[in-house]
């Protein structure tokens, strides 16, 4: 199989140690990753909790590379100052926790980061239609979101709408895909239009001797 230099692998570190979790970026630095995905979760807008900008901006200082912070909040506007400040690059805001999607991409990269707007599985990918030129970032939940190791829910054609609605912009914008991404599906996902495939069990399984080998499967 022949690698792919365009696509990023951004391993969440939602399935790292959390007691380890600046080793563990210097890990999967070294072992390749492109991006940095980190998962913060809220116990509202979904039924789980991570950690908040505090331990971001403590992590910042153990990697050069893209920080790709995925917001699972409720009313993200409320803290997106706290996230600006503590390193994030990609700020990506769930469209279904807002009701002022527009603005807050507005102030995302008014606050000079990188804009992304995540959609949950059962949302359509025509909600962005009226924001595409703000964005990014485009990150498919190809799980609901909340937990790791969940089982992959196929949205292909989703992935291949939104690649569509991204050409017609002209620029540059990351589809990304977001849950249970694995080796057996990652081709799959390319063919269909994702350029950055995040994965959480699949980068992190067997422990860091295996972190590079784990991410070049996914590339290939
Ligand atoms: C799920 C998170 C994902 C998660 C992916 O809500 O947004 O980033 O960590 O984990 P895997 O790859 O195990 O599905
Ligand atoms: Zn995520």
């Amino acid at each position: 199989m022949t690698l792919k230099p365009n696509i990023k692998i951004a391993p969440s570190i939602l399935s790292a140690n959390f007691a380890e979790l600046g080793t563990e970026i210097r890990a999967i630095d070294a072992a390749g990753a492109d991006y940095i995905h980190i998962d913060v979760m809220d116990g509202q807008f979904v039924p789980n909790l991570t950690f908040g900008a505090p331990v971001i901006k403590n992590l910042r200082r153990y990697t050069d590379k893209v920080f790709d912070v995925h917001l699972m909040i409720n009313t993200p506007e409320k803290l997106l100052n706290d996230f600006v400040d503590a390193g994030s690059d990609i700020i990506t805001v769930h469209g279904e926790a807002t009701a002022h999607l527009h603005r807050l991409l507005q102030s995302i990269r008014a606050a000079g980061k990188k804009a992304g707007v995540a959609l949950n599985p059962a949302t359509p990918a025509e909600s962005l239609e009226h924001v595409m030129p703000l964005l990014d970032m485009i990150l498919v939940m190809t799980v609901n979101p909340g937990f790791g190791g969940q089982s992959h829910i196929p949205l292909n054609d989703k992935i291949e709408t939104l690649a569509a609605m991204i050409k017609d912009q002209k620029r540059a914008i990351d589809l990304s895909v977001d849950g249970g991404v694995s080796a057996e599906n990652a081709e799959g996902l390319i063919a269909a239009g994702a350029n950055v495939l995040v994965a959480g069990s699949a980068v992190f399984k067997g422990g860091a001797e295996h972190y590079a080998e784990n991410i070049n499967k996914l590339r290939g």
